[in-house]
């Protein structure tokens, strides 16, 4: 019975959905804070988080009431108009951010091609048009974003791709300056590089891209879309690296996209920019039918109310920063299964060891990441995988102390039992 139900949900998808994701066999029916529940009634504890979306968790009664009583007084007003609660929302991501102004879209990669368009009107009439990005980056699926994306695994298949742009190795300044061009205009990096595998920028590296650019009038921009939104423990991901960092106070990038926990599962996406170039695109140069709905902005409102109000920043790096610590010590307990640990708040990267050495690995032509989340799968834990080998941590950001001790317990029992 249990089976068929999942089985129902499979086979409706093998005959009407396309089939463009490798899929785990779970089919999740409701959730309810960090758990969630699937078909047969079996409950996860979430350290997923819909890969770092659902900020608040499932099922939060205050998004809840957000989206019912703004759908009741206006769901959609087209860009011709003003609508309050897009302004307001603009307002409060300046005031975390730095002063500048917001365009909303609808999702991470809708996002970047607003900062893709933004350097380009910037280099426009002196002919410069070239974005520098990372290797191992990810910058979203459109086809502008597959180019910017350093991996070459998205892009196979698609070419030829949008022109102007050249990947540049990540936190390596030497390399950054080497590789401009008199036609790069901008340089493009993640604070912290998520589907690569949970590596952060280091202040090194942000602070010496931002006297690149200035010194070749370039726009640094930086793509927030997994590490932005409190994860780390500030609003911004480079905010919590360069904490203490001696002349990085006035530290600003030129440009930033987020999305994902921004709008805590209700698809938004935005991009800010920074004061001086924040009329770049002027009227007609850009838009969007659903950006900035009354809608989507009173749920983005109401989650960074709930954050500020509920210090979900300070959690997200006190928790983090513990599970990071004991994930550290299962590393030094288990080195046959588990490599290494990175990250910061609740954006952390735990590396399995390659598959080949894990004898219950080793006969499955899967990489050791998957194998390891089916095995949490098993344990009743989400996570979520990231390349070959790296299994990511990305909860909601009011994930308490008892749910990471249970998580990590659950990691821990599977493991022990990977152990050779
Ligand atoms: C750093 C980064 N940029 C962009 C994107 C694309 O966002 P979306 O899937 O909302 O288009 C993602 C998605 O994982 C991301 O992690």
């Amino acid at each position: 019975m249990v089976r068929n139900q999942f089985e129902t949900v499979r086979e409706l998808f093998a005959r009407n959905v396309i089939p463009s994701y490798a899929r785990f066999d779970l089919a999740l029916a409701r959730g309810a804070g960090c758990e969630v529940w699937d078909v047969s009634g079996r409950r996860y504890l979430d350290l997923g988080g819909g890969i770092a979306v659902c900020a608040l968790g499932y099922s939060n009664r205050e998004i809840t009431q957000a989206l019912i009583e703004q759908s009741e007084r206006l769901v959609h007003v087209s860009n011709l108009y003003y609508n309050e609660p897009q302004g307001r929302l603009a307002e409060r991501i300046v005031k975390h951010l730095a002063p500048g102004k917001v365009f909303f879209c609808n999702s991470g990669a809708e996002a970047n091609e607003g900062l893709y368009k933004l350097a380009r009107k910037f280099g426009h009439d002196e002919g410069r048009f070239e974005i520098l990005t990372a290797a191992n980056s990810f910058h979203g699926r459109t086809l502008a974003g597959i180019s910017a994306t350093g991996q070459e695994k998205v892009k196979k298949g698609f070419e030829p791709l949008v022109q102007g742009f050249r990947h540049i190795p990540y936190n390596d300044l030497t390399a950054a300056r080497e590789a401009l061009s008199p036609a790069t205009v901008a340089i493009l990096i993640e604070g912290v590089q998520g589907e690569g595998g949970i590596t952060p920028a280091t202040a090194d590296y942000l602070m010496g891209l931002r006297r690149l650019c200035d010194e070749k009038k370039l726009l640094l921009l930086i793509d927030a879309v997994q590490c932005g939104h409190f994860r780390t423990g500030r609003f911004q991901s480079f905010q919590r690296i360069l904490e203490g960092v001696p002349g990085a106070e006035g530290f600003r990038p030129d440009g930033v996209s987020m999305a994902k926990s921004l709008g805590g599962g209700f698809p938004i996406g935005a991009f800010w920019v920074c004061d001086k170039h924040a009329d770049l695109l002027g009227p007609g140069t850009h838009g969007t039918t659903f950006g900035g709905t009354p809608l989507g902005c009173a749920v983005a409102l109401k989650i960074f109310e709930v954050i500020e109000r509920d210090n979900l920043a300070a959690n997200a790096r006190e928790v983090g920063d513990w599970i990071k610590r004991s994930l550290q010590r299962m590393v030094d307990t288990y080195p046959t299964v588990l490599k290494s640990v990175r990250g910061l708040g609740f954006l952390i990267g735990l590396e399995v060891c390659e598959r080949e050495k894990i004898p219950a690995f080793s006969t499955i032509d899967k990489g050791s990441s998957i194998q390891f989340v089916n095995k949490l799968h098993e344990a009743g834990v989400l996570t979520i995988p990231s390349g070959s080998q790296v299994v990511r941590l990305l909860p909601a950001l009011n994930l308490s102390r008892p749910q990471a001790e249970e998580g990590l317990s659950s990691i821990e029992n599977v493991v022990k039992k990977l152990v050779s």
